[in-house]
């Protein structure tokens, strides 16, 4: 798995950091830095700063980062390798000889992943329309949905048999083995053989963006445990990296997506002509999946269940499409617990005018600080009124910001010149109040990460912030390198990560002397790499380097020192060691 540092010192030369990143993110430049809002955690302010100097990034905010091959990595939720080779088609580059075997061999495998797939979803089609797939016709007829929704979707099912598909696939060439890490096949302590997975259920195949079936999802028919069942995580299917629905929803002319909770919303929603219809597929509704949906919508109306659950998820779910720049709407229903239902109930005129009618999501707040209050009363009127300036002072945008005061007032019968008073005064409060907020959860989450990574830090603190001074130093002067290693063993390094480091970089330094940075993603993991990240950015005073590295270096002798073995010293010994004189 390793590329040799030469390839790799190549490999981040043709994709210099700033410009990569800048794919992604928007970002602002300021002298040899750039700087834009995180696309790792969700922030108002930016934090994320890219370092043309180290090559590296580094977010203040929630303590991610890295190199350019671990953004890759973790903006597009690919392995290193994956990121590698992605970074060199790029760039024009081509992959060292054996990393392209093991890439074929991989590519390979994933191939016939996505063919067993194609051939399960037509054989549980080919079963839903015969003799043996009366009862799950029988269910979709019985639950409205027609025969072209059924070959929209691709419905099929899953004969009640433990290997009707097992041996459906093996007759087109494919191992048990095979089959089983496909998830086309489950296997326990009892059962000798691996036995077919999905057995006796409606069967909804999952498509990825591309239209290949890439996992199922099958349903019970009738009541019972199980309501679905779902195919595991494998090489081609990653849960909450796919959105239910969106390889049709996504051609769609006006880019209005309606985001409802369940498999059957979507089929009886894009059966009644709503075509922008998509589900979370099981899981909660992810980061992940809101960063795809904003590639394709336009808006997205959120369309949860009508329950608790479907409240609190709206929440999450609005949080995470705004941190996205996309549009939202809440759509509200009462008299039918989804949208199938009320589809049923009430018919598709009825929901058009929902959807003509979905909210905002300060509105949809506003709706909530209502609910339950009575405004005639005025100490309700006043709780109301001090509880909606604050949602209101949220909104970025001063028109809208206007509109809702305007709102408001009326609501309130206030003037609004009043309102919009209390609504600045919010804002100023909210505007320090969050940056505090935010700086002081960065630091949370960075102290974390130092305790994981590097748990001798804190202990050693003095010894510590030398270590990693003089390995900032040594990435910004690699000339410095051969001294460093005449001067200081990574033996006497005080803590075990950075020792790790330390050596890394002598090495690295060692083998491509032409190497601008050491290419630490070769080596360590993204926790480590946002450690690492962080040091070597860190703003170094002026002075002369080589002096700095000297004082670097006479402090960590001089911490190591206070450590040899205080068995053999005597107590008053000790005590002057400890005051440190
Ligand atoms: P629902 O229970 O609302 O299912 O779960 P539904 O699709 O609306 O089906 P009906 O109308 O009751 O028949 C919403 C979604 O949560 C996932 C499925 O993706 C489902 O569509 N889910 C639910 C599971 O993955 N497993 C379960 O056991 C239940
Ligand atoms: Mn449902």
């Amino acid at each position: 798995m390793a590329f040799d540092s030469r390839f790799l010192a190549e490999l981040k030369g043709r994709n210099p950091i700033a410009e990569v990143i800048g794919l992604y993110v928007g970002l602002k430049r300021n002298g040899t830095r750039h700087v834009g809002l995180c696309p790792f955690h969700g922030e108002k302010t930016p934090s994320f700063t890219v370092f043309e100097e180290t090559a590296s990034y580094y977010c203040f905010g929630c303590g991610a980062g890295g190199d350019v091959i671990t953004f890759t990595m973790k903006y597009n939720n690919l392995d290193y390798l994956e990121a590698v080779r992605s970074l060199a088609e790029r760039a024009g580059l081509a992959l060292p000889e054996e990393e392209d075997r093991a890439g074929n061999f991989r590519r390979k495998k994933r191939e016939r992943q996505y063919e067993m797939h194609k051939l399960a979803a037509r054989f549980f089609y080919k079963t839903l329309m015969s003799e043996g797939g009366k009862e799950g016709l029988a269910y979709l007829t019985n639950r409205g949905i027609g025969i072209e929704a059924i070959k929209k979707f691709g419905l099929g099912f899953a004969p009640d048999s433990f290997d009707a598909l097992k041996n459906h696939l093996q007759k087109e060439g494919y191992s048990w083995d095979e089959m089983l890490e496909a998830g086309l096949l489950a296997k326990n302590e009892r059962s000798r053989h691996p036995y077919d997975k999905f057995r006796n259920r409606v069967m909804f195949p999952v498509f990825d963006l591309r239209g290949n079936v890439v996992a199922f999802s099958g349903r019970i028919l009738g009541d019972g445990q199980p309501k679905y069942l779902n195919s595991p995580e494998t090489d081609i299917y990653t849960k909450g990296n796919c959105v239910f629905g969106l390889h049709l929803a996504k051609n769609q002319k006006d880019g209005l997506l309606i985001l409802c909770e369940g498999n059957l919303d979507v089929v009886s929603l894009v059966q009644a002509g709503f075509e922008g219809a998509v589900a979370p597929l099981g899981t909660a509704f992810t980061k992940e999946q809101a960063r795809i949906l904003a590639k394709y919508a336009k808006t997205v109306v959120v369309a949860f269940d009508n329950d608790s659950a479907g409240l609190k998820a709206t929440e999450k779910a609005i949080r995470f499409l705004e941190e996205n720049g996309i549009p939202v709407r809440v759509l509200q229903m009462s008299g039918a617990k989804d949208p199938d239902e009320f589809i049923k109930t009430y018919g598709k005129e009825r929901f058009e005018m929902l959807l003509k009618s979905s909210k905002t999501p300060v509105e949809f707040e506003l709706d909530k600080l209502k609910a339950g209050l009575d405004l005639k009363d005025t100490a309700m009127k006043v709780e109301y009124l001090r509880k909606a300036v604050g949602v209101v002072a949220g909104v970025a945008s001063a028109v809208e910001r206007d509109v809702y005061i305007s709102k408001l007032a009326r609501e309130v019968e206030i003037r609004s010149e009043a309102v919009r008073d209390e609504v600045e005064r919010a804002r100023k409060r909210k505007a320090s109040a969050q940056r505090r907020q935010e700086l002081k959860s960065g630091e949370q989450e960075l102290k974390g990460t130092y305790d994981r990574v590097n748990p001798e830090r804190a202990g050693e603190l003095r010894g510590a912030k030398a270590e990693e001074m003089l390995m900032a130093l040594l990435c910004k002067h690699p000339d410095l390198a051969g001294k460093a290693k005449e001067r200081l063993r990574p033996e006497e390094f005080l803590t075990t990560f950075n020792r790790r480091v330390y050596q890394f970089i002598l090495d690295e330094y060692g083998e491509a002397s032409d190497t601008a940075m050491p290419v630490f993603a070769k080596a360590f993991d993204d926790k480590e790499m946002a450690r690492i990240s962080f040091f070597i950015n860190t703003p170094i005073l002026s002075g002369v380097p080589a002096a700095q590295m000297e004082d670097c270096i006479r402090i960590i002798k001089e911490e190591g020192a206070k450590k040899i073995d205080l068995g053999a010293l005597s107590p008053e010994e000790i005590m002057k060691r400890l005051k440190g004189d």
